[in-house]
This record gives structure tokens, sequence and C-alpha cells, in this order.
């Protein structure tokens, strides 16, 4: 096991593609990180400096005390799970899973010809490693299969296998379920988190989609173009984003923005005077341009089951655009005045697309951006 660390980590492709921009992220010892960021934020190519596949162009990466940067990939002890993972089609699984050891552990035919007794010992440990695996995995019954007789649930887990038998410091994983199906996905989840909670090897999981790294991730380190943009427990990420692309990237449906300028401790939006929290900072700043965050859950049915006291500015009237039911919430798409607002509310609300409605801001818990640098303000 071990901590693997970047310090001011950039990668150049070509002239002039920074996929990766001064980069500094700890990941300790045994966490569960996760890299989320929309496609061409630099995941993969994160990854792939820690596994030795890509040189890094400028600063020092570390895993455990050692400065890797020119170790080769063989000698750094990390495996890595792709996106596809491909297995060998002829091999069957229990060869799949037993042949990276087998070639690192058994030198060559000739050697196990001169020492046979520790020939035998060798194979002896990799079988019995290989058979715990496939029973962690619940595999065990498929070792006998080619890759073309199994689902691809478990061709996943056969690659899952293939690295977890070698026991290596760090798990590099780039996007693993994204050949799953929904519901294989979210099944797969589960299993990698009780994985790792069993194992505790420090795991850098790479995905673009924010539900796997907020159910997933100890940690999660988000990017937008090559550039490091929060790292924090998914909790703080949610709940405190540090700029707007987080803001908005994270959280499903997205946070609404709502621009406007602050005005006598509010943000004016058309007809309806948004009333900054009493202690917020923004109110001091007159007259600067902000962005107000709104997560949907945070919107209320003023007229059903309002947990918040109705104000002048917290309440605003909107027309009911389209309405979908989804069982335990409905998502709502209003448009007060010319604004697109998504609210998430209960279902028992009586609400009617083409009818216009008064909703509530929970006004403790909206977000103010500064729209010259896209930072919060708190
Ligand atoms: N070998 C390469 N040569 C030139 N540019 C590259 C190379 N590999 C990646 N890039 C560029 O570097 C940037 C980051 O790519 P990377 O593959 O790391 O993104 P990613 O976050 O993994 O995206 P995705 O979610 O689509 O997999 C992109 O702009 C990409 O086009
Ligand atoms: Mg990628």
């Amino acid at each position: 096991m071990a901590e693997v660390k970047f310090k001011n980590v950039t990668k150049v492709f070509g002239k002039d593609v920074k996929a990766v921009n001064n980069l500094n992220l700890d990941i300790q010892d045994g966490e569960f990180m996760v890299l989320v960021g929309p496609s061409g934020c630099g995941k993969t190519t994160a990854l792939r400096m820690i596994a030795g596949l890509e040189e890094s162009t400028e600063g020092d990466l570390f895993i455990g005390e050692n400065r890797v940067n020119d170790t080769p990939p063989k000698d750094r002890d990390i495996a890595m799970v792709f996106q596809n993972y491909a297995l060998y089609p002829h091999m069957t699984v229990y060869d799949n899973i037993s042949f990276g050891l087998r070639l690192r552990e058994l030198r060559g035919f000739f050697w196990q010809l001169g020492h046979m007794g520790e020939a035998k010992r060798i194979k002896e440990d990799i079988d019995r490693r290989v058979r715990e695996t496939a029973k962690m995995l619940d595999i065990d019954h498929l070792l006998h299969r080619r890759p073309k007789e199994l689902s691809g649930g478990q061709r996943q887990r056969v690659a899952l296998g293939r690295a977890i038998v070698r026991k290596p410091k760090v798990f590099l994983m780039d996007e693993p379920l994204s050949n799953l199906d929904a519901k294989l996905r979210i099944q797969t989840r589960a299993e990698l988190i009780r994985l790792h909670r069993d194992l505790a090897t420090t795991t850098i999981y790479v995905t673009h989609d924010q539900v796997e790294a907020m159910t997933m991730g100890q940690r999660i380190a988000v990017m937008s173009d090559g550039l490091l943009q929060q790292c924090d427990e998914p909790e703080s990420v949610y709940n405190r984003p540090a700029n707007k692309f987080v803001a908005g990237f994270i959280g499903a449906p997205p946070m609404n923005f709502i621009a406007g300028s602050v005005q006598a401790g509010t943000v004016p939006v058309g007809a309806f005077k948004l009333e900054l929290p009493p202690s917020h900072p923004a109110r001091a700043e007159e007259g600067m341009k902000v962005t107000i965050g709104i997560r949907p859950e945070d919107i209320y049915d003023a007229q059903n089951n309002c947990p918040i006291p109705l104000t002048e500015g917290n309440t605003f009237e909107a027309k009911v655009d389209v309405l979908e039911k989804l069982g335990a919430e409905d998502t709502a798409y209003l448009v007060a005045g010319e604004v697109p607002v998504t609210a998430t509310l209960d279902p028992s609300t009586r609400i009617h697309p083409g009818t216009t409605s008064k909703f509530a801001v929970d006004l403790d818990k909206i977000h103010v951006f500064d729209d010259a640098t896209g930072a919060a303000i708190r």
C-alpha cells in the first residue's frame, strides 16, 4: 500500500495541449480517490502518468516515499483496469487471471526445470491466490470458461481479478464500468466499494459520471481543462462547491444558475428580488455582477408542504412548463419571467403544467458566484 502524490505535475502534448496543468494532489494510503470531470479534462492522462505509461512534462510524482518519474511501469507496483479490459479470448478465466503472475514469477521453462521445488511452490501459491480472488469476486465457478462465454459484468470482474490478484500497492481504474448496462453498473459500483473496504488498497478511479464520483469516492477531485478545481469529500463538494464549474458539474438535475447584480442586499431577477441571507458577504458588494446558484431540491412548492416560512425575498411566481413524475419526487421545469428554473418537489404537489404557481427558495442554501472569476463568495 502507498500514498500517491502529484507535485506541480504538468503534461503537455505536442506544442500546446496542456492535458494536465500544474496538478497538486495527495492521495492517501488506502484511500479511494475519484478523479472526475468532463471529457478531455485530463483524467486519463493523470492516471497514465501514475502508471508510467505517460511521461510528465514538469513536476514530481511520488508513490510512497519514492519519486517515480524515472521508474519504468513494471517497477511501480500498480495495477490498472481500463475501460476496454482486453481479456485474452483464447484463455480461460483461470489463465486470464493468473497469466500476469505466471509471467512474472515463473521465470521461463528452463529456469523451472532447474528449480523444480521452488517452481512447484510458486505454482501452488499462484493457484491459491487465483482461487481466493475468484471467490472474492464470485467468479470461482467460471474459472474454466473463456471470455466469450461470459456476460459483460462477469468479464468486468475477470479484469478486476487480474488486477487484484497481483496485490499491487495502487489500483488505477479508468472508467471500468462504462461498458456495463445501468443496473449492472450500480451493482458493480457497490461491489467495488465493498472490495476496497476489504482490501484497503489505495485506489484512483477515473470517471466522467458525477453520480459514480459522489457514491464511490472517499474524496473526489474535480478537474476541468487540465486544472484541478476542487478536491474534497463528496458532501463538501456538493454543499460547498469552490466555484461555478464544480457547482454545475456535481448534482443532478444540475444547480440552477441565475445571473444578476447585487442591489441593496438583494439580487433582482425580473420582478422578484431574491434576498441574500443576512450575514452573506456578497451583501457588501453593491453592484457586483454575480450568479446565484440554487439546487433544485432547495426550491419548494409554496402552497404544498413548504417547510420554510414565506417572505417577500424568498417567494417567486413561475409558470410550470413540464412536470415529471418520478415516484419518490417530481421534477418541475419552471419559467420565472424569462428564467428557466428546475425544482425537485414533493410528489404530493398539485401544480399543473401550463399554470402559474408560487415557489419558495431556501435562502440559507443558495450559492453566490463572482462572475469575474467564477469563485464562490462565502
Ligand atoms: N497522445 C496524445 N496526443 C495529443 N493529445 C492528447 C493525447 N492524449 C490526450 N490528449 C489530449 O489531452 C487532453 C486530455 O485527454 P485525456 O485523455 O486525459 O482526457 P480525459 O479526461 O480522460 O477524457 P475522457 O473522459 O474523454 O476519457 C485532451 O485534450 C486530449 O485531446
Ligand atoms: Mg479518459
